[in-house]
Formats: C-alpha cells, structure tokens, sequence
C-alpha cells in the first residue's frame, strides 16, 4: 500500500523527486512562457519566485507528507483532526486532475516526434512548405498539433504506458527510470548548448534571455512566473505531500530540497540558453506560431544544423519522453495514493479509476488545439486554461493555504521537528524557512495574485 512504501536509497528519493520535478515545465513550458512574457524580465522575476518560495515551499510539502505519513489530503487530516485544512489536499487533487489533461497531450507530442526522429521522417520536407525553408519546423508542428488522429492517439499511448508503469508501485517504476536517464538528460543539455552558442546570432539570443527590460516587470508577468516557479517544481497540489510520506524518518529534508531545486533551475536555464540562441538564428522570434510549440520547432532546427540529426534528435525526444513520464507518474500519483488509502483500493484499480476519465479530457484537449478551437473559456482553448488556471490560480493557491497552515495552525514545532529530523541533525536554515513560510511566502503570494487581478 502507498503509505507503507518508502524509497530505498538516498540517490533513488532525490533521483524521484528530481524526476517530478524535471520534466516537461522546465523544457517545453518555460521558454514558451519566457518568450510571451519579455524574455529576460521574465527570467528574473522567476529566478526571484524560486529563490523566495521554492524551498521554503517544497519543505513544507515535504513535512507535511512525512509528518502525515499520507497522501495529500490524508497527511492534513491526520496532523489537524477534525480541522478543514485537508481542503487544500483536495484542491491539490483536483489541480493535479486538470495538469495531467494538458501534460498527457504534450508527453503525446514528445512520444511522436520520438517516433518520427527514429523513422527519420522528421527530416523530410512536408508538403506544401519550400524545402530548406526556416520555417519548415514550425509548419510541421503547427499542422501537428492542430490534426485530430495522431495527437489524440500519441496521448492515449502515454495514459497506457504511465498507467503501466504507475501498476508496478512506487520503488520498482519511479526509482529505476530516473535513476539512469535523468543525467543523461543533462548531458544532452550541455552538449547541444555548445552547439547553439556557435549559432550565427547565439549572442542576441543569449542577451535576450539574461539582459531584462524592466519596464516589461508587469503583475502579469510576476503571476506567470510565480505560476512557472510552482509548476516547475511541482509545488502546491500535494505532489510532495505524497513524496514526502515515502521518505525515511533520516532523510534530510533541507539538502534534499536545495538539490531539487538546484538541479531543477539548471535545466531550465540550460534550456533558455539552447533555445533562445535558436530563435534568433533561425527568425523565430515573434512568428505567428503558437509559443507553446517552441521545443519542437528550436530542437529540430539545432539538430538539423548538427552531425546526424537523427541520432540527435532520437536521443533528445526519448530522454524528454522520460522526463515526461517521471512528472506525469508524480502528477497521478497524487489522485492514486488518494484512492488507495482512502478507500482502501489496490494500487492497480486505484490507477484505473484515475487514469481512464483522462482518456476522454485528454482526447478533449488535444482537439482544443484543432477542431474545437472555437470552444473557449476567457479566451483559452481547453488546453489552455487547464494551463493557466492550474498554474495562475491553484498553485498559488494552494501553496498560500499551505504556507498559512504551517505558519500559523500546524501543530506547533512541526516544521522545526521536520527540518532537523526531531533535533537530531542541525540546520542553520531552520529559522529562515519557518520564517519565510509563515510571513513572506503567504503575504508575497497574495500581493502578487492581487495586483495581477486588479491591473
Ligand atoms: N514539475 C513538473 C515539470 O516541470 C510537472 C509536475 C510534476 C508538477 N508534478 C507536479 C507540476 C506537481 C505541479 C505540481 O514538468
């Protein structure tokens, strides 16, 4: 059962955590969300929401989990009895629900250009588009997505293989995928980033993504960033409430977070510093595609312009795929650990029961970008305000809530206990954190959500 199972080597709990944490929000969201939102400007406010909120945040989930011993909404009820603060575990459910009909569409789209870099058929001119052409990338993925048969089939793949995987249990499906793929991952990142500093405009592309404009710092843009630190690493929908309760009673929370968030942040950097340099040099740079295909149309370019794009390109979509699968694993695993403990089910009709709606929301989803694009809520697709709402609103949120718990109603030196394993290690940041938790995190998330609503 979920709660009885805890991860078996130190390297295998941060390789986990960093495998949720590493995935499709540092590769494929952040540079779209760096380029709607003035490129450098946006880097630093979300360096900023990192730094303040990212492990203060990421420690409060991880004791509270390890505390409750539960999952998101049980590790509430078990510390606070009887109190309404198991709400946000809820709320952190649901959110996870409304991430995965998103995720699940673009892990689909990373599983085909996976298939079509092995076939080599994404190297092949597509008709209608001049051979050669910069834009050929872009085409490609815009008729993609925008298609009704293959996203929505990619997508379903991924449901299966994550449900697949989520079956064989916590230890033996999380643990060993991440374990080997995600410093390949890094590996990769560093070796195409010497390639896109050799790009003829690599210097543009370089000064766009680090030297900020700061009258582009708007409220828009802090809640997009703040929204982009919390999904980046995976912070407030209980994801790490139900890591935290498979930590050993030794684990040190503390270094556990900085590594995460360490490790989390390079990628993400190192992808800013691949992609933008790539915009740049291929004319990318406010084309009427869609931003949210960025990856798929920046890689393509940079591995055609390489040795044996193919081989490239495979390397890169499999590796991706993974990153993927480990973050989408952590995302269900939410709802599962939920149904099995609160209902007391086995771990496969438990995965069941979460993963077989999201084959209908997802296909939904998927079509947003095509066909039901005129299906509009605020003005976003399906795909879309999944995306925002989760990201904006209930993220925020529900680190808000959960800041505000630990600060003021948990159980008093439960974080204190937490950070220094019931006083048996030191740490100098214990003081900080309590404070950053029970002052800055709550009050900086409400300015930031409010001056967003009102301007
Ligand atoms: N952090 C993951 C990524 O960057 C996505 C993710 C996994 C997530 N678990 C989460 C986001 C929990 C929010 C909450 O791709």
């Amino acid at each position: 059962m979920a709660n009885t199972s805890e991860f078996s080597s130190k390297i295998g709990l941060i390789a986990a955590t960093v495998g949720s944490a590493v995935g499709l929000g540092n590769v494929w969201r952040f540079p779209a969300e760096t380029q709607a939102h003035g490129g450098a400007a946006f880097l630093l406010v979300y360096v900023i929401c990192v730094l303040l909120f990212g492990i203060p945040v990421m420690l409060g989930e991880f004791a509270i989990g390890r505390a409750g011993k539960s999952d998101a909404i049980g590790s509430y009820k078990k510390l606070s009895p009887g109190k309404p603060w198991w709400i946000s575990g809820f709320l952190g459910i649901l959110c996870s629900y409304l991430i995965l009909t998103f995720y699940m569409v673009v892990s689909g789209w990373t599983l085909e250009y996976l298939y079509q870099s092995i076939t080599g058929q994404l190297f092949t001119s597509i008709p209608g588009v001049e051979e050669g052409s910069n834009l050929q990338f872009a085409d490609r993925m815009e008729q993609y997505v925008a298609g009704i048969w293959p996203p929505m089939i990619w997508t379903w793949i991924t449901i299966v293989i994550c449900g697949a995987v989520l079956c064989m249990g916590v230890q033996k499906g999380i643990e060993r995928v991440s374990n080997i793929l995600m410093p390949l991952l890094f590996l990769i990142l560093i070796i195409l980033f010497v390639k896109a500093a050799s790009l003829p405009k690599a210097s543009e592309g370089l000064a766009y993504f680090f030297n900020p404009d700061f009258s582009k710092i708007t409220p828009n843009v802090c809640i997009s960033a703040l929204g982009q630190a919390f999904f980046s690493l995976s912070l407030g929908m209980g994801t790490l409430i139900t890591y935290g309760s498979y930590f050993r009673k030794d684990t040190n929370l503390t270094r556990t977070a900085f590594n995460v968030w360490l490790l989390d942040m390079m990628v993400a950097i190192l992808v800013g510093m691949i992609i933008f340099p790539g915009v740049m040099s291929f004319g990318l740079e406010g084309e009427s595609f869609d931003g949210s295909a960025l990856v798929f149309v920046t890689f393509p370019e940079i591995f055609n312009n390489m040795w044996c794009p193919q081989l490239w390109s495979a390397l890169f979509f499999i590796l991706l795929s993974v990153a993927a699968l480990t973050s989408s694993i952590s995302i269900a695993e939410v709802s599962i650990a939920y149904f099995s403990e609160h209902y007391k089910m086995k771990r496969v009709p438990a995965t069941c029961v979460v993963l077989l709606p999201l084959l209908l929301l997802s296909a939904l989803s998927s079509l947003s970008n095509g066909i039901l694009s005129d299906w509009t809520i605020f003005g976003y697709t399906i795909f879309g305000a999944c995306d925002a709402v989760t990201a904006n609103v209930l993220m925020p949120l529900g680190a808000f809530i959960m800041s505000i718990y630990l600060g003021w109603f948990a159980p008093k030196n439960l974080m204190k206990d937490q950070l220094t394993n019931g006083g048996t290690i030191r740490n100098n940041f214990a003081g900080t954190i309590i404070f950053l938790l029970k002052w800055v995190t709550p009050i900086l998330i409400l300015v930031i959500f409010i001056t967003s609503l009102i301007m």
